[in-house]
């Protein structure tokens, strides 16, 4: 199974402002690379905090909706509302025959996803700014990622560049 982390950062490796902060800051060309990129998977994994402040499910693409709780008020209905590990996850999607996921966050998710050492490629964008207050990509993990770089586009003009790499 293929699982891609794909992540927008600022130059410090912040992905929100604060936890109920939208992504409204990123270029419209990572919007374009991550709509790309998401779409070749076909598959996108997130909290329900991201999938709410989204405002709904990525169209093209199987919508998986992690959450706890028993009953729950969406915007609009997931393909699959799951409350597990990482690992009951991807064997609930592999067993469903999906062979290639992008986990696209919050914080809480890509951590557990990092922690759990699924991730086998991890697609980060750097947008040239700074941003206020800061949410990291990641809350403490246990687990060291040793990666290899296969590739950097710059996205745009003022500068925002993709890294893809690859775990090992
Ligand atoms: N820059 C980026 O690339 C990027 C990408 C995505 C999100 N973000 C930002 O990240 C922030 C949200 O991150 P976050 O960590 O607060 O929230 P999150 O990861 O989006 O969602 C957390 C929620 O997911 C559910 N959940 C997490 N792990 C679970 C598990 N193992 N089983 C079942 N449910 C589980 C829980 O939902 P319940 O409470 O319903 O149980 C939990 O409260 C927002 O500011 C957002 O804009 C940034």
């Amino acid at each position: 199974m293929r699982i891609r982390l794909v992540v927008v950062t600022d130059i410090r490796g912040t992905i929100a402002r604060n936890r109920d902060d939208p992504v409204n800051w990123s270029s419209k060309e990572d919007k374009r690379f991550f709509k790309q990129t998401t779409s070749e998977s076909g598959v996108v994994v997130m909290g329900r905090k991201t999938y709410e402040s989204i405002g709904g499910r990525l169209p093209g693409r199987t919508n998986v909706v992690m959450s706890r709780q028993k009953e729950i008020n969406l915007p609009q209905k997931p393909d699959y509302l799951i409350s597990g590990t990482p690992h009951e996850v991807v064997s609930l999607l592999s067993g469903a025959g999906y062979k290639d996921i992008c986990v696209i966050g919050g914080q809480s998710v890509f951590t557990q996803f990092v922690d759990a050492g699924l991730v086998t490629d991890i697609y980060l964008s750097v947008e040239p700014v700074l941003l206020a207050g800061g949410l990291n990509l990641l809350e403490e993990v246990s687990n060291e990622l040793t990666l290899k770089l296969e590739r950097i586009l710059k996205l745009n003009d003022n500068g925002t560049i993709n890294l893809h790499y690859r775990v090992y």
